[in-house]
């Protein structure tokens, strides 16, 4: 801890304002993972409601029915951000608590008026909202049409683009800060891929585990397709709020794009220096290339064989590029990377290399996380940031999600949890590369949003890992206890924050 006392010393002497003015701190969860609430007043069904309830797909076949019941405890939520000092709040949008059926013919106006009430009581708590449209709550009414119906419709641009306008509307006078869709790599693969998110689609490439998740037999270009429509959508909606809100809302928009920083397995061949730079680009180049240059990365054109890498037309090229205020980052973890040069379908990288926490000599990147996929590799955030900022012409970037999983958290008795020194490290840490990148290398950083205020459902993985720096109890009226990770980013925030 000496490190850390250093560390904040040095901060308060030597630079009163190391980040911008504006710099946003703040924290975030997402609607179906904290709200329950899932069948009162007017909510319709999502593709997740319905994901959740075949057997064996979730943890211990839990349910977000209830899951944190943030719907109704908002309000001593607001007031664990305003104890910390945490000014800035990432929320989602249910979709279908606004429009049951995904359709803005049919308005729900309890649910209009549950966010109205949630926007209004952060304000009033001196807290700036920062909404997501889209965390992975698809209305289940489009999946119920046809199997096709999801994001693999060309159609869903145009309703995505009416709910986007709807919220726009309705809310937009109090909502600054619009992300239109969250991780569309997760659930291209997770959703479409491998079947692990809702709607449960897989891959022929992936066809044992599709067996055990239950989910359907596809072809291995839908992901692809998935990602395409999503982009489109993100870049009618961002058309339609600069047309018609942003003059007068004075508010902005982008996306948030979820990636690790890759480094090579065998540091001795040049081959796997090509694999780290092909798999960023095939986890956040494949939806900020679209953005900043219309078009989608040389290196998965390159790679993705046939014609199962859609292309844009002129017009949705033009769209898309500049459709960006900022570019959005939810970063967790790294690995290594090997190139094997073996094409065919995989997770993430379309198999020509893989990924291992790892490397040739049995070096482990960092240490693991409760949560399997997530090795701890504090350097790859500052590293990351340099990547975005020199290949995406110096953007204003947002962090919007950083977090981990404590291994074992779950089978502690609640007052050790609160003892998450292990999280502690991951976000000092993480938050030090971070302001590296911005002193030190003069990245755009605008905003860290911690994942998350709460602990929460963390979709297959259920209520068993644990990501928040709020502890809920699951087992008692699911109360809160602040857990120790929590008054460290309270400091950080107070340090760091200070501007004279
Ligand atoms: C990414 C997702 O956006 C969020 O929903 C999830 O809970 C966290 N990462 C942790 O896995």
């Amino acid at each position: 801890m000496s490190k850390f006392f250093a560390f904040l010393l040095f901060i308060g002497f030597s630079c009163a304002s190391v980040l911008p003015s504006d710099f946003a701190w703040g924290a975030a969860t997402a609607a179906f993972q904290v709200e329950g609430a899932w069948n009162v007043s007017g909510r319709g069904p999502c593709i997740w409601d319905f994901f959740q309830d075949f057997p064996n797909r979730i943890y211990n076949n839990e349910t977000a029915h209830v899951a944190d019941d943030f719907y109704d405890r908002y309000p001593s939520d607001i007031k664990i951000l305003q104890q910390l000092g945490i000014k800035n709040f990432r929320l989602s949008f249910s979709w279908t608590r606004l429009l049951p059926n995904g359709l803005v013919s049919n308005v729900n106006q309890a649910g209009v008026q549950f966010y109205n009430n949630l926007i209004d009581a952060l304000l009033l708590a001196g807290i700036q909202p920062y909404v997501t449209l889209y965390h992975w709550d698809l209305p289940q009414a489009f999946n119920n049409l046809t199997a096709q119906s999801t994001w693999l419709d060309p159609d869903i641009v145009n309703k995505f683009n009416a709910y986007a306008d709807f919220c726009f509307k309705t809310f937009g006078n109090k909502v600054k800060y619009w992300l239109t869709l969250n991780e569309i790599e997760s659930i291209a693969w997770g959703g479409y891929g491998v079947g692990s998110a809702a709607p449960g689609r897989c891959s022929p490439s992936f066809g044992d585990w599709c067996q055990q998740v239950g989910g359907g037999g596809n072809s291995s270009t839908e992901p692809y397709l998935v990602a395409h429509n999503a982009l489109l959508a993100h870049a009618a909606a961002v058309q339609t709020y600069r047309k018609n809100y942003q003059k007068t809302q004075k508010g902005k928009i982008g996306m948030t794009i979820n990636s690790g920083f890759n480094l090579p397995w065998d540091s001795s061949d040049e081959d796997d220096y090509k694999a780290v730079q092909y798999s960023i680009a095939f986890q956040y180049g494949w939806f900020a290339d679209p953005q900043v240059f219309g078009r989608y990365p040389t290196e998965m054109s390159e790679l993705i064989t046939g014609n199962r890498l859609p292309t844009f037309t002129p017009e949705q090229s033009a769209l898309l590029k500049g459709s960006y205020d900022f570019l959005g980052l939810n970063y967790y973890a790294s690995g290594y990377v090997h190139w094997t040069g073996i094409p065919g379908d995989n997770y993430q990288n379309d198999g020509r290399y893989t990924g291992s926490p790892y490397n040739k000599t049995g070096h482990l990147i960092g240490p693991f996380a409760e949560s399997t996929w997530l090795n701890v590799y504090p350097p790859g955030l500052r590293m990351l940031l340099n990547w975005i900022k020199a290949r995406y012409n110096d953007p204003d970037i947002y962090i919007f999600e950083n977090g981990v999983s404590v291994p074992g958290e779950n089978d502690m008795p609640e007052a050790q949890a609160l003892n998450d020194t292990f999280r502690m490290n991951y976000i000092y840490n993480h938050v030090l590369n971070m302001v590296d990148a911005v002193v030190n290398d003069k990245v755009r950083v605008k905003g860290y949003f911690l994942w998350s205020l709460l602990d929460n459902f963390e979709w297959t993985q259920g209520f068993s890992i644990r990501f928040g720096i709020t502890y809920v109890n699951y087992n008692q009226n699911l109360t809160r206890a602040i857990k120790n990770s929590a008054y460290l980013y309270q400091s950080l925030i107070g340090y760091l924050g200070t501007h004279h």
